[in-house]
């Protein structure tokens, strides 16, 4: 989401006038995108603008700001923790920065633009040069209360963009080569849940579909050029019948979900506020498989919440291997403030979290190696990204389930964005190999 924001800001900065600097060094003006999800990542934004107003009382920079979450969280506070910032935004009012910028150029500082939740934002839509994916925000903000979760009171109210606007965005991407979209929203399926996201002159819906995400879906599907659809963060109440109809008629919509679970234990689910029990998560995952075996499914999950037990974090390890995701990102619980979890003791030693850490991300290992074992001979459709990280004599590129696909290009190597067929020989626990077919 805040790669996403960043783009946007970028792109508005393009159109008024701006141009980006070949590296942070030759920059005259910088800002620093924020998240306030966990501690430390807030510590790193404002250290690293801290770092940056070093610079710009050097004379090295012309003018400094700060943007996302955190200022949300911060307000007037931000100018106290950094002296001589000259703007600060919260997320839904970034259409102001080109203005910020000009009147900080004409010597202003201090200035604060945060919204409050149900503020509707401007200029969500700006794309720059994409390449052959993009993403999109679809859904903002959040209505949901998770105990431990800050995202509520720093972005805000759930707001839904009408569908035709979110459609005639992406028609502009696939006309300028985007090939591969993904829908953002902190919880996607609850798209046109408070806020009507079709208007009552929006052609009906020609499959029958009666709920507003997938009804999207189809929207999307239609488009010329675009040839796959994602979208994230899932949610289990979001796994209607229809979801998986959508899933299973629309081939452009890729067979993956990212569906925090957070933790498998009942009552820390129920602590929580997640509006699950695990046996009702596992029955989503069962609905997604049931009509694709490689359905890939992944998730969040967070270690040490106030009060897990060793039996929690053990339901945890359990609902992970029934569950079968085929990859889990690990959090280490972080209190913030005003969550209604910070008011509970942080009672789950350091120690203990990095060890519950690495025994999640042991047991995903060895559970990534055994999926992804199975796709040995397999054919898979592949979008050709590039030349690959580690070693750039191979490309990667991902398949539908958006596994890194590891692969030698041949003597003439396609181009980045093309798809490609490609068979696997030999996997890893989050990466397939092999080579064109
Ligand atoms: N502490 C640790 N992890 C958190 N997340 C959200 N809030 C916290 C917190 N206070 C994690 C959740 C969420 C992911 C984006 O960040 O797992 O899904
Ligand atoms: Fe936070 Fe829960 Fe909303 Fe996700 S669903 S953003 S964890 S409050």
């Amino acid at each position: 989401m805040n790669v996403r924001d960043s783009e946007a800001v970028a792109a508005l900065l393009s159109a008024a006038g701006y141009e980006e600097a070949a590296s942070e060094e030759d920059a005259d003006i910088a800002i620093v995108n924020s998240c306030t999800v966990r501690e430390r990542a807030e510590n790193k934004a404002v250290g690293k603008t801290g770092y940056l107003l070093a610079a710009k009382r050097a004379g090295r920079l012309k003018a400094a700001g700060l943007m996302g979450c955190a200022v949300q969280r911060l307000g007037e506070s931000v100018f106290k923790a950094l002296p001589g910032l000259d703007f600060a935004v919260g997320p839904r009012r970034y259409g102001a920065i080109p203005r910020l910028i000009e009147r900080a150029l004409a010597g202003e500082s201090g200035m604060l633009e945060i919204s409050g939740p149900d503020e509707v934002p401007q200029s969500m839509d700006a794309h720059g040069d994409c390449g052959f994916r993009a993403f999109t925000t679809v859904l903002l903000g959040c209505d949901n209360r998770c105990s431990y979760c800050i995202v509520p009171d720093v972005r805000g109210r759930e707001y839904s963009r009408p569908a035709r606007e979110v459609a005639a965005e992406a028609a502009a991407l696939a006309a300028r080569g985007v090939k591969e979209i993904t829908l953002l929203g902190q919880s996607v399926l609850r798209y046109g849940r408070r806020n009507p996201a079709f208007a009552p002159d929006d052609p009906p819906s020609p499959g029958g579909y009666r709920e507003p995400f997938p009804r999207l879906l189809e929207m999307l599907q239609t488009i010329p050029g675009l040839e796959r659809i994602r979208f994230t963060s899932g949610h289990p109440s979001g796994c209607t019948d229809e979801l998986v109809r959508a899933f299973a008629e629309m081939p452009k919509v890729c067979r993956h979900l990212h569906l925090p679970v957070q933790s498998g234990s009942d009552r820390v689910l129920k602590e929580m506020g997640r509006g699950y029990t695990r046996a009702r998560y596992l029955a989503a995952v069962a609905k997604l498989r049931a009509f694709d075996p490689e359905f890939a499914v992944t998730t969040d999950v967070i270690v040490g919440y106030p009060g897990e037990t060793d039996a929690d974090f053990e339901d945890t390890r359990s609902l992970m291997e029934e569950a079968g995701f085929d990859n889990a990102f690990v959090f280490k619980y972080s209190p913030r403030p005003g969550t209604r979890s910070a008011l509970l003791a942080d009672d789950v030693p350091r120690e203990e979290k990095e060890r519950r850490d690495a025994v999640l991300l042991a047991d995903q290992d060895a559970r990534g190696a055994a999926r992804n074992a199975r796709l040995a001979g397999t054919v898979r459709r592949i979008l050709a990204e590039g030349p690959s990280a580690r070693n750039a004599a191979r490309w990667s590129g991902r398949d539908g389930g958006n596994r890194i696909t590891v692969f030698e290009p041949g003597a003439a190597p396609p181009a980045p964005g093309t798809f490609l067929d490609v068979r696997i020989t030999r996997t890893a626990p989050q990466t397939l190999y092999g080579e064109i077919a």
